[in-house]
């Protein structure tokens, strides 16, 4: 009997002609074991499709379930309600928590985090500039997607603020320049490479104070982007004939050198508020790349415009 009444709630199987009022109240409550079953089984199979993720991102990462917060379906639909909620109410955000607890900096290490488990941007070894470091998530992370000491590699910070390089999940390969990209030369950038030879990975997470007008705040974000697309890619843009307007993509302003400082095959992250130019940014964009896709990380909140281009494998 039980097992009807359960059965009836999802909608899927045969109604139960002895329900009653109060029962069938129940029903929206109750959870049919059989879809149960039939979900728990194709869950199993995507676990098994997946794969198993490195232990090193943590405990809160668990097979085959969301990447950050191992919730799937309604349960990370109530999560992100309640972060909202905890927002509105100043208390502090299960990202946040799981910051703290896990020993990042900011929050923002799960976007890289997220970013890393799905692209897998910076390999054992690689060579990354981090633009906009502060306060330190992303170096944190960067140095733990290098690996082992032995296996070599840098991590290079720069922003407008001094940063002090984490002592947690940072090492002696992690260093950082306090400096405006906006005035960065390549010249200078690449100096800061290993053996002045580039970065195999640049990320730029640099947002400009947010003034709350939506067009002023994008226009400025694109601004920066432009600045470490240059950075990294040189003037190698200009001569895409998809090139949509060379005002605005004053190449020429930043140095002689029109050799970006990202090396060939090398990953690029860029961090744009929403507006209609990243069309026209992705476009200039793509045919440098193997392969280019925006991404907006679970930890960015839902009212934040933030989303990132990345782009893989530089031609
Ligand atoms: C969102 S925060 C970066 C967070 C960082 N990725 C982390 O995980 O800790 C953006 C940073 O960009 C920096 N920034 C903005 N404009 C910049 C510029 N022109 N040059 C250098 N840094 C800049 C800001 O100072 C700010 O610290």
């Amino acid at each position: 009997m039980v097992a009807t009444w359960l059965s009836v709630a999802c909608g899927n199987h045969p109604r139960d002609p002895h329900r009653s009022r109060t029962t069938w109240k129940c029903f929206h409550f109750q959870v049919c074991f059989t879809c149960k079953q039939k979900k728990k089984k194709k869950k199993k199979e995507k676990e098994k499709k997946k794969g198993v993720l490195p232990v090193s991102l943590g405990p809160w990462v668990t097979i085959g379930q969301s990447v950050v917060t191992g919730l799937a379906g309604p349960e990370r639909f109530l999560r992100l309600q309640h972060n909202r909620n905890a927002r509105l109410t100043g208390t502090p955000d299960f990202f946040y928590r799981e910051a703290q607890r896990l020993g990042y900096v900011a929050r923002s290490a799960f976007k890289l985090l997220q970013m890393q488990k799905q692209y897998k941007l910076i390999k054992p070894g690689a060579s990354v500039l981090d633009l906009g470091c502060a306060p330190g998530a992303w170096l944190q992370v960067a140095c733990q997607s290098l690996g082992p000491l032995k296996s070599g590699g840098v991590v290079v910070g720069i922003d407008l603020k001094k940063v002090k390089v984490p002592s947690l999940h940072c090492d002696a390969r992690v260093r950082t320049v306090c400096a405006d990209v906006m005035n960065l030369l390549k010249n200078e950038a690449r100096v800061l490479s290993p053996q002045g030879k580039g970065f195999s990975v640049v990320l730029s997470d640099m947002c400009p104070l947010v003034s709350g007008i939506t067009t002023k705040d994008a226009a400025l974000s694109v601004e920066l982007g432009m600045q470490a697309l240059d950075l990294a890619i040189g003037g190698a843009a200009l001569s895409q004939p998809n090139n949509i307007n060379d005002e605005e993509l004053d190449f020429s302003s930043s140095g002689i050198d029109r050799n970006g400082i990202l090396q060939p095959g090398g990953n690029l992250v860029v961090k744009l508020l929403e507006s209609e130019d990243l069309r026209d940014f992705s476009q200039l964009c793509k045919p440098l790349f193997k392969k280019a896709s925006w991404f907006r990380p679970k930890a960015t909140r839902s009212s934040s415009r933030e989303i990132y281009f990345i782009c893989q494998g530089l031609l």
